[in-house]
């Protein structure tokens, strides 16, 4: 859908410190994995903090399209996937980048499956060349015609795959495949997110064999079958940035109930670096400034470094930020396009396609736009503008909420499929935000 078509628009009146205690949801990014993983058995599996949002719908409508149950209680959700009846993914459904995870569970499930080849987006071309290469590695016959990734395969075997980086979807993909796979499977260079392991920590408690040695490799060891289970979703580090960034942003005091120091570490000496503050609390996290903010350098990189999913709100924060911060984007080439939404609303930012840092970056010399400059403090001012993606948006919003005047922000259906009541949550710490319906 374009941004600013869609049904709702948000008004923000910023100029206003947020306060107070507010509670993270359930991971997205780790949520949605986990509920196509319960598919990998015929028994009921039953999850909590399960966060209630578009991507977490949309897999759930593809799911009950295979034939799966499944009972939507707020966050608490069960799937039942006992009477699979096709491997086939809707042609004319809500479709997001999760169906391609579908391909291993339903391969073991029906042998056959075809789900939509999703193209690239606001952020890049986003290919899932790694993901099915490994999956051929592993036996499965794949074709791609109409935008559609057909798949067939009898039985996956273990395999031996190196991936070119540590791609999170991709060593997902190749760990749901694998868990039920004939023999072993490594791979070498895999992703360990958080949210990876949350996967993986789910996986073993329905009976599967996985095994995280040193230097990014992962051993699978393929089992005949796998149980149910009970499992409560870990914590979304990336919504704990964004409220923390919104109350720094802001000069105000907020308290992410629910924020896990463990996933956070490079996020919270990031927040030391800018001279702010956080503290440590037994049932969270609490962000204020204490201080004048000043500018940094940062660079977003693979787990443990600075998550690219933070990048754009911690921008919006250095907007506020005394003298010059640098950026430099190294895991997708086209990240920093809401940048021009914050300069119309008076941030001083350039941006170049030159490397600002030194992490080893496959962008270099390709004239991606992936770092920039930003000069601050520089008071922003309401605007109408549109959001391209989730994170984006999120940046968007929190520099409505910095704002003098009203800002009106378009294209909201990307901030519902990433955040769940993110209004209602934002006006419980005192925003001023309201929905508004869409005027053609
Ligand atoms: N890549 C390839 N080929 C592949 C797979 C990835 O070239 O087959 C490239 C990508 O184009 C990108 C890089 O590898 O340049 C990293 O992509 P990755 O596969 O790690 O990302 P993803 O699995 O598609 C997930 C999150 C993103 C998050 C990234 C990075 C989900 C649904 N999405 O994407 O989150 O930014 O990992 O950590 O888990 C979001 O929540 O809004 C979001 C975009």
């Amino acid at each position: 859908m374009k941004a600013g078509s869609n049904t709702h628009q948000l008004s923000i009146r910023g100029g206003v410190p947020l306060h107070g205690r507010v509670q993270v949801s359930g991971a997205k990014n780790a949520a949605t994995k986990i509920l196509l993983a319960s598919l990998l058995t015929d028994e009921p599996s039953y999850f909590t903090n399960v966060p209630y949002l578009g991507d977490t719908l949309i897999t759930a409508e593809l799911m009950k399209h295979f034939g799966a149950q499944v009972d939507i209680q707020e966050n608490d959700w069960s799937v039942n996937p006992e009477k699979i009846v096709s491997g086939e993914a809707p042609k004319d459904g809500r479709k997001n980048r999760i169906s391609v995870l579908a391909i291993g569970p339903m391969l073991h499930r029906v042998s056959e499956v075809e789900v939509p080849l999703v193209g690239g987006d606001q952020i890049g071309p986003r290919p899932v060349d790694y993901h099915l290469a490994a999956l051929r590695m592993m036996g499965a016959n794949i074709e791609i015609k109409d935008d559609r990734i057909r798949a067939s395969a009898k039985k996956l075997v273990g395999t031996s795959v190196t991936l070119p980086f540590p791609s999170v979807g991709a060593t997902e993909n190749i760990i749901l495949a694998a868990v039920l796979a004939e023999g072993k499977t490594t791979i070498r260079n895999g992703a360990v997110e958080p949210e990876v392991l949350d996967l993986v920590k789910m996986l073993q408690t329905m009976g599967a064999i996985i095994e995280l040695g040193t230097n990014r490799v992962f051993h699978i060891q393929g089992v005949k079958a796998l149980r149910g289970t009970r499992y409560t979703i870990m914590p979304d580090r990336n919504e704990a940035v964004s409220f923390a960034c919104a109350a720094l942003a802001t000069d105000g005091d907020v308290t992410v109930v629910g924020a896990l120091q463990d996933h956070l570490l490079t996020w919270l000496n990031t927040v030391r670096r800018m001279g702010g503050k956080y503290e440590v609390l037994p049932d969270g996290i609490r962000f204020y400034r204490g201080r004048e903010l000043h500018g940094i350098e940062l660079e977003t990189d693979t787990h443990p470094g600075f998550m690219t999913d933070w990048q754009q709100p911690t921008a919006t924060v250095l907007t506020q930020a005394q003298g010059d911060s640098l950026i430099h984007e190294t895991v997708y080439e086209d990240r920093l396009g809401y940048t021009k939404a914050l300069k119309s609303m008076g941030a001083k930012i350039m941006v170049t396609d030159d490397c600002l840092g030194v992490l080893p970056c496959r962008w270099w010399s390709r004239g991606f736009q992936h770092s920039c400059r930003i000069t601050g403090p520089t008071p922003l001012h309401g605007a109408m503008v549109d959001i391209s993606d989730i994170r984006a948006g999120m940046a968007q919003v929190i520099a409505g909420l910095v704002a003098e005047g009203q800002t009106i922000l378009r294209g909201v259906e990307h901030l519902d499929r990433g955040y769940q009541h993110l209004d209602r949550r934002l006006t419980q710490i005192g925003a001023r935000l309201e929905r508004l319906p869409t005027v053609y």
